[in-house]
């Protein structure tokens, strides 16, 4: 019979994976990636998917400790939850997950009221992102699934899946970054331009 802690440890890594799938879909987003228009021509809106996935996303992150407090062996207490930096096992990656979790809350927060801000301040703050990402992964990584403060086994089964998260999101924005800077790429066009003047 699975535990609270074996449940809640799960749902983390859920979150972990709709994250990754997250970062990469604003990936697409941001070259402008059209799945109507190019491969698979699939009449997608991958705004839209991205839009919502984020409030899922949100939603199983902040769900991950919540279920803790159903547990009668882990001795968090609703405080322990939002602010962890006291919590009763592993207070350092649990103060990472909430700092991670208030980034991401922040991420869409923002971009519900995006209008608000003007695009070219909303996409500014949309780079928060990558810094939850970075949060979430040490935090992913570091965190005992069984809350007994064991040594970290890099190579469990668990970790792997986290680490080849990040590691996918590493590789998908160093592409990007080459995609903007490559003969279509915004770099180079201002470049050409100044040489032209
Ligand atoms: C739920 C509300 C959200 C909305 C409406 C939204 C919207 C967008 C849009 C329109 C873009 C393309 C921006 C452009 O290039 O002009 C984008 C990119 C991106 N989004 Fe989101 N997003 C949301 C949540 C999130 C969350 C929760 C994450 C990750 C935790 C995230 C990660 C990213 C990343 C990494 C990019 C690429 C940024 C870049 O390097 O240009 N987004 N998003």
């Amino acid at each position: 019979m699975p535990t609270a802690i074996d449940v809640s440890s799960v749902v983390g890594l859920i979150a972990v994976g709709i994250f990754t799938a997250q970062i990469l879909l604003g990936l697409l987003l941001s070259v402008g990636y059209n799945p109507r228009r190019q491969f698979p021509r699939l009449n997608v809106k991958l705004f839209t998917f991205h839009n919502w996935l984020g409030y899922i996303g949100l939603a199983t992150a902040l769900t991950h400790p919540l279920i803790l407090l159903l547990s009668s062996t882990a001795g968090f207490r609703l405080f322990d939850i939002f602010v962890p930096i006291w919590s009763p096992t592993q207070p350092f990656p649990n103060t990472l997950g909430a700092i991670a979790l208030y980034l991401v809350a922040f991420v869409v927060f923002t971009s519900y009221f995006r209008r608000v801000f003007g695009h070219h301040t909303w996409k500014l703050l949309h780079y928060t992102a990558y810094g939850a990402a970075a949060v979430f992964y040490v935090h992913g990584t570091l965190a005992d699934p069984l809350l007994q403060n064991r040594p970290i086994d890099f190579i469990d089964a668990e970790k792997a899946y986290v680490e080849g998260c990040a590691l996918l999101v590493v590789v998908a924005t160093v592409l990007r970054y080459r995609a903007r800077r490559g003969p279509r790429g915004r770099t180079l066009k201002v470049r050409s331009l100044k040489s032209e003047v």
